[in-house]
């Protein structure tokens, strides 16, 4: 049995440890890669475990019966008019992804460790944003959009991470001409939520030291947007969240976004916890000038949420997995359109096994944490619920590292016998061991 040294967060743990990424930790590294039916060459940034790329194929946010398609469809219809892009490719390019909104060259999000590269050039969209400037280059002045798509991160793993999900992106462009009736909708979006249950923290809607406006706009324009930003979201969740006995508590926050400012995030109270459910703000006119839209004259305010985010709360999902399920036990229980509540099919039990293993000597790396979790989840599948680091400690006498994980297997869809769960940690080991050149103790 492992001694347990000291836990620490992973985070700070390797950031400060492990060099940057440049192995491809996936082999034998084929020559070319194939993608939605799409050959791509591979190169020193590929990155993309096949049980990813595996995933673009499923669609889940536009197959009905599935909780997150009901979403689409009622975030579609609480902004009524909005014109709706579903069906917009996964595979972007990082110009589009992090260049057209203003993402600086060493931003942390385009690391390897942290997305899916196809290769230098092309990626998996780590979030609907990447369609923001396309889809304005084709929405008239005054119009507004909504954008659903499966999205890529590399993630740690446990029960509320995934590193495929879903959000949905929203714009609204206004006129200056008509702020007046914009504040007469906000007056009206007002009184909704003074009759109704919704208990609404505010902040802010700017400061001008950490969440400034834009150098060239007026608080008496500015200010009424981010109000019916504010306002338009909040009474989202009024429309989708049944009324219960209970009142549902949101607070709005100050954020940080490349692209718009000022800016906010949404969380919701579920269950004791604050849930994060997006990040918006009021769009730079640098952005705004890149869609052919004049920023003189028009302004904008968007969003992005996360669905499962969602999803998990209303349809009472316990596990982020099970919205991956191809078992119709989950599939039967929803009916397209409606709210239903989720009845686990039972819980089965889980086991735990330690790796422990040496990091090669004198190398602290080569290689980043996310290769550690997409490693184990490609080879474990989704018997893999979570990983936690244990154990992370110098030998003096060989002066080598050591690290830990308990990696925790369970099915959501069966018992898993004892010599499964064997076989795959053996497995994991193995694969540790070809491709990070770790020595397994
Ligand atoms: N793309 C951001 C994310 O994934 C969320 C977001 C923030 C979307 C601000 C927006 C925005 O459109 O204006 O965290």
């Amino acid at each position: 049995m492992l001694k347990v040294v000291k836990v620490r967060p992973w985070r700070v743990l390797f950031a400060q440890k492990i060099p940057r990424n440049t192995r491809n930790i996936h082999t034998p590294s084929p020559q070319t890669i194939t993608v939605l039916g799409e050959t791509y060459p591979t190169d020193d940034y590929t990155n993309l475990p096949p049980t990813i790329a595996a995933l673009l194929a499923r669609r889940l946010h536009v197959t009905p019966p599935h909780p997150l398609n009901t979403i689409r469809k009622l975030i579609a219809g609480h902004f009524e008019g909005f014109k709706c892009y579903d069906n917009l490719p996964a595979v972007v390019t990082p110009e589009l992804n992090f260049d057209s909104l203003g993402f600086p060259p060493d931003h942390p999000g385009r690391e390897r460790g942290q997305s899916y590269y196809i290769n230098r050039g092309v990626m998996l969209r780590t979030h609907t944003s990447a369609h923001e400037v396309d889809i304005y280059r084709e929405t008239p002045k005054s119009g507004g959009w909504l954008c659903t798509a499966d999205v890529y991160r590399r993630d740690e793993i446990d029960r509320s991470h995934y590193p495929a999900f879903h959000q949905t992106e929203g714009a609204r462009l206004v006129n200056l001409v008509d702020m007046d009736k914009l504040r007469a909708e906000n007056d009206e979006l007002r009184r909704r939520i003074a009759d109704s249950k919704i208990i609404m923290k505010d902040c802010l809607d700017f400061d001008p030291v950490t969440n400034p406006l834009q150098s060239s706009h007026l608080p008496e324009t500015v200010l009424p947007m981010a109000q019916n930003l504010k306002l338009r979201i909040t009474t989202l969740f009024l429309s989708i969240f049944p009324p219960s006995s209970d009142p549902l508590h949101v607070r709005w926050t100050p954020d940080i976004f490349p692209w718009t400012s000022p800016s906010f995030q949404l969380e919701v109270r579920y269950r004791d916890a604050w849930l994060e459910l997006l990040g918006c703000g009021i769009v730079l006119d640098a952005t705004i000038a890149r869609t052919g839209h004049n920023p003189v004259d028009e302004r904008s305010w968007a969003f992005g949420m996360g669905l499962e985010r969602i999803a998990m709360p209303l349809f009472g999902v316990p596990d982020i997995r099970l919205f991956w399920s191809q078992d119709e036990r989950f599939w039967k229980q929803f009916k397209d359109g409606q709210l239903s509540t989720f009845q686990e099919f039972s819980k089965y039990p889980l086991s735990e096994r330690d790796v422990a293993f040496w990091l090669p000597l004198g190398e602290v790396g080569g290689w980043e944490e996310n290769d550690l979790w997409d490693i184990i989840r490609e080879v474990g599948g989704d018997l893999v619920e979570d990983v936690k680091l244990i154990d992370d400690f110098w030998h003096e006498g060989n002066g080598r590292r050591s690290l830990a994980v308990r990696i925790t297997f369970r099915s959501m869809e069966r018992s898993v016998e004892r010599a499964e769960v064997n076989k795959v940690t053996d497995d994991i080991k193995a694969a540790l061991t070809a491709r990070l050149a770790v020595e397994i103790r």
